[in-house]
């Protein structure tokens, strides 16, 4: 049932273009293979080059951290579904390099983002860095702030995550980030929104 819609829905993403600044590619060609029906979303930003290559998201470096970072919390990649903010991949110099989404871009993805949440009713979101936690924050929400705890959004409970690539970028992040994953794992037991 999810899987026809998101089919569907994917389907109208591939070849969307918007009139934003900035060079990008592969609109529609990321997406997660695995159960849509799992209950847990985790939230990115956008694909990058291994991921457009492969067609999956988090296959490049910053998916080994994220795997790394999901057995901490008792989960693997198949216990959570995963999308972006952003449907294309951002680049440069030519293709040849990733970039951060740009404002226009990620107002212009929301639609697409509204219907997959739409259609995926999660119990859980848990955002991956900034760009993440600002579609239910606002623009005025740090991550700084908010990462490793849970946010009560009506039905839905948000649990901001600061992006597994920082770690890459900010080694002073890795202990920190590997905590609040813990205290997801510990979070989803008490919740009993997975396994013993
Ligand atoms: N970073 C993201 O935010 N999403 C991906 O799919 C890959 C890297």
């Amino acid at each position: 049932m999810k899987e026809q819609a998101l089919n569907q829905l994917y389907a109208r993403v591939t070849g969307c273009c918007c009139d934003c600044p900035g060079e990008r590619e592969g609109a529609g060609l990321v997406r997660d293979r695995s159960n849509p029906d799992v209950g847990i979303v985790l939230l990115g930003e956008a694909p990058g080059g291994e991921e457009i290559k492969k067609g999956v998201p988090f296959a490049g470096q910053a998916g080994r951290k994220l795997v790394d970072y999901l057995a901490l919390a008792g989960l693997t990649r198949a216990d959570v579904f995963i999308i972006n903010s952003v449907k294309c991949r951002p680049t440069k110099n030519n293709d040849r390099a990733n970039r951060k989404p740009n404002a226009c871009e990620i107002k212009a993805c929301a639609h697409w983002l509204d219907e997959e949440l739409a259609i995926l009713s999660p119990v859980t979101v848990v955002t991956l860095g900034d760009v993440a936690l600002k579609k239910f924050g606002g623009n005025a929400v740090r991550i700084g702030n908010y990462h490793g705890q849970p946010l009560v959004w009506g039905e839905l409970t948000v649990f901001p995550m600061y992006h597994p690539a920082a770690a890459i970028y900010r080694r002073a992040l890795e202990d920190v980030i590997a905590e609040d994953f813990a205290k997801l794992g510990r979070w989803l037991q008490r919740k009993k929104l997975k396994g013993a």
